[in-house]
């Protein structure tokens, strides 16, 4: 399958006869592989009579786990299917001793997960699906804010790729032309007091451009109008990543209070907050050292935080 994942995955036409030497099969047993194909990796594989077989949409693959290891200078663990790289990175260090960081990242997730218990749409070679595992050594560091140092991270490295109207959102969704471009989830394993695991998850709509998903959402490639390399991607954010996360470690959430301020969209905006069946309506003032929203009501300014809260612009019905 993987041989036949390469080969198709430049999107252009190959003859019966190629895929069938290839394969080592018939021309007829060809059209059979390819639907077994189809159905396992859940792509579409087109047949033109006189020309061949091709993929609806070419795909960037990822490289390999040595090859993004050596690339990245992380160890990279490479799945081409997982329930979630956020389960699967806390399995790995469940299993053995890690002091230094790790990173877990696959072709697609089965069950990946969103925040507040949202399902997270990740088909097979179209965005990035990654968890860095983070080893905390006992009462070391403060872990306020720190999902929105990670959102500084995806500011930093996708605002070089010269997207028009990218921006945050708190408290950590990354907004391309108003719609859901990237989520974090962090999942803090044991008591950070003593030894504790935290697994960043990060999701980015990378080369996606059509999906039953139940918010306003967009891609990069929707966006640049070209299939975009998910290597090259996947390298900038780990980047910009281990620089974020090891200026939190250090100084805390404050170092990057003012670039997220900086980066938040809805600054000055009338907004709601809901968790559940509360409400609140206020004025967007930013975020405070712990990354706690402000919101000024009133006379008052108030910080509201909390993994259930969810943000709404107030005009937004
Ligand atoms: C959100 O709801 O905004 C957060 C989405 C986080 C998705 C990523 S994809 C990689 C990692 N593994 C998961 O199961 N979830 C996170």
């Amino acid at each position: 399958m993987r041989l036949l994942l390469e080969v198709l995955a430049d999107g252009v036409f190959h003859s019966g006869e190629e895929l069938g030497r290839l394969l080592g099969v018939s021309r007829s047993a060809v059209w059979k592989q390819l639907k077994r194909f189809s159905a396992y990796y859940g792509l579409e594989v087109q047949a033109v009579r006189g020309q061949g077989y091709r993929l609806a949409s070419p795909l960037s693959l990822l490289l390999s786990s040595d090859e993004l290891s050596q690339r990245i200078g992380l160890t990279c663990h490479l799945y081409e299917s997982i329930d979630s790289t956020n389960q699967e990175a806390y399995r790995l260090y469940a299993k053995a001793v890690h002091d230094e960081p790790f990173l877990v990242t696959a072709e697609r997730q089965t069950a990946g997960r969103g925040r507040r218990g949202r399902e997270w749409i990740s088909p097979f070679a179209q965005n990035i699906y990654l968890t860095m595992l983070l080893p905390i050594k006992a009462g070391s560091v403060c872990l306020d804010g720190l999902s929105l140092s990670v959102g500084v991270a995806l500011y930093r490295a996708l605002s070089g790729l010269g997207l028009p109207r990218l921006g945050l959102k708190w408290p950590n969704d990354v907004l391309l032309g108003g719609r859901k471009l990237a989520g974090i989830l962090l999942e803090l394993h044991g008591d950070p007091q003593r030894d504790a695991a935290v697994a960043i998850g990060i999701g980015i709509n990378v080369n996606m451009l059509a999906a039953e998903v139940d918010q306003a959402w967009a891609s990069l490639r929707m966006v640049a109008g070209r299939l975009l390399d998910r290597n090259f991607i996947l390298e900038l954010i780990v980047r910009e990543l281990q620089l974020c996360v090891e200026q939190h470690l250090a100084n805390g959430f404050i170092a990057l209070q003012s670039e997220w301020q900086r980066a938040h969209l809805w600054h000055g905006q009338q907004v709601r907050l809901s968790s559940g069946e509360h409400m609140q309506e206020g004025v967007v003032e930013g975020v405070d050292q712990t990354g706690a929203l402000l919101l000024r009501q009133g006379e008052q300014v108030v910080a509201f935080s909390g993994g259930e809260l969810s943000l709404r612009l107030a005009h937004d019905s």
